[in-house]
C-alpha cells in the first residue's frame, strides 16, 4: 500500500512538536521543539501497557525529541464533538474502544498528514506506530522519501500478568495526557492530576474485555514486527521490569550491545 503523503521537506524549519502531531493539517507547534545536536529517531514496540508511553515521555524529555503517539491522535479525535470526523474515523474509534486495531489505511492517512513531524529538529519517538507489517513497510518508504533514518527500535518486554496489573491500575489525565498508576505512580491527591488539576479517568480500552482483545491483536499483528526489524539490524530488546528510570538506563545499556557504533546519550559507543 502506498503511503498517502506529499513530501514535507519544505516544512523542516517549522520545528513542529506534539501540537502539530495531535492536530494535523496546518497546525504549527508552539513553543517549537528545542534543537539538539544529534537528534534521535526511535520506534517503541511492546505489548499494550508494557510502559511504552512512560518511556517515550522520559526519552523525549531527556533527548529533546518529539513524542509521536498514534493512540494519542485517535484519543484526541474521539474527544472532538464528532461533527468533523469522517465515517471511517468514527468506525475506527468504535473498534479502538473494543481493543481492536484501527485499519492500516486510516492510520497511514493520519501519519501521512503529519509527515513534517518526522523532521522535528529534536528527533522523534514513534509510540504505537507501526503496529503491522503493512504499516512498517509504509513507514520505511515514507522515511526513505523524507530522507530520514531510524536509529533504533526498542522492544519492551514484560510477563503478561505484570502488564495486566499495569493496565488495570492506569489512570490518565484527559486534559494534559499525564499517566498515573493507582499504586505504582499515584497522584498526590487521589483522582486529580498533579500537573494540571484535571480529573483522572480510566481509559475505555483498559476494561478487562478490551485488554484481552488488545493482547490477542498484539500477538497476531504486531509481534511479527520483531523479526521484521531484527532483520534490518535495528531491534533492541529491553526487559521492562523495575522503575521507569531503571528501564531508561537499561535501554541504553542494551542499545550499546545491539547497535554497535552508535554513540548513546550517555556518551558511550556501542560494540558489546
Ligand atoms: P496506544 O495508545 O498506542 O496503546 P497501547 O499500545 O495499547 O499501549 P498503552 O498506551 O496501553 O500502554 P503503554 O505501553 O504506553 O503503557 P503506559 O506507559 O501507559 O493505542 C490504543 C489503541 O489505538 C489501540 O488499541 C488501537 O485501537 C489504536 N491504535 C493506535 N495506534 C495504532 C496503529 N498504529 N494501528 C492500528 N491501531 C492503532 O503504562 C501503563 C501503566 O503502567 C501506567 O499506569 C503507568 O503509570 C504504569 N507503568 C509504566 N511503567 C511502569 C513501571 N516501570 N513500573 C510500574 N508501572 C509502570
Amino acid at each position: 500500500m502506498d503511503t498517502p503523503i506529499e513530501s514535507s521537506k519544505t516544512h523542516s524549519n517549522d520545528l513542529p512538536d506534539r501540537v502539530a502531531w495531535l492536530k494535523g493539517g496546518s497546525a504549527v507547534c508552539n513553543p517549537p521543539a528545542k534543537a539538539v545536536p544529534a537528534p534521535w529517531r526511535l520506534v517503541l514496540l511492546g505489548a499494550p501497557g508494557v510502559g511504552k508511553g512512560t518511556q517515550a515521555d522520559i526519552l523525549c524529555e531527556r533527548l529533546g525529541a518529539c513524542h509521536l503517539s498514534t493512540g494519542d491522535v485517535l484519543r484526541a479525535a474521539s474527544k472532538s464533538d464528532g461533527c468533523g470526523l469522517s465515517p471511517a474515523l468514527q468506525t475506527a474509534l468504535e473498534g479502538m474502544r473494543r481493543g481492536e486495531l484501527v485499519t492500516d489505511e486510516t492510520i497511514l492517512n493520519i501519519v501521512g498528514e503529519r509527515g513534517r513531524c518526522l523532521h522535528c529538529s529534536g528527533g522523534f519517538v514513534l509510540d504505537g506506530f507501526p503496529r503491522t507489517v503493512t504499516q512498517a513497510e509504509a513507514l520505511e518508504k515514507l522515511l526513505k522519501r523524507e530522507e530520514v533514518e531510524l536509529d533504533a527500535v526498542f522492544d519492551y518486554e514484560l510477563p503478561i500478568d505484570e502488564i495486566v496489573a499495569r493496565l488495570g491500575g492506569r489512570r490518565v489525565c484527559p486534559k494534559c495526557k499525564a499517566v498515573y498508576h493507582t499504586t505504582g505512580h499515584p497522584p498526590k491527591s487521589e483522582g486529580i492530576c498533579d500537573k494540571c488539576g484535571g480529573a483522572l479517568v480510566q481509559r475505555e480500552d483498559d476494561r478487562p474485555e478490551a485488554i484481552r482483545t488488545r493482547m490477542r491483536v498484539y500477538a497476531e499483528s504486531t509481534a511479527p514486527l520483531l523479526d521484521w526489524y531484527g532483520q534490518r539490524g535495528l531491534l533492541v530488546t529491553v526487559p521492562a521490569r523495575g522503575t521507569p528510570d531503571e528501564i531508561y538506563a537499561r535501554t541504553w545499556e542494551r542499545c550499546r550491545t545491539a547497535r554497535p557504533g552508535i554513540l548513546t546519550p550517555t556518551g558511550t559507543l556501542g560494540g558489546g
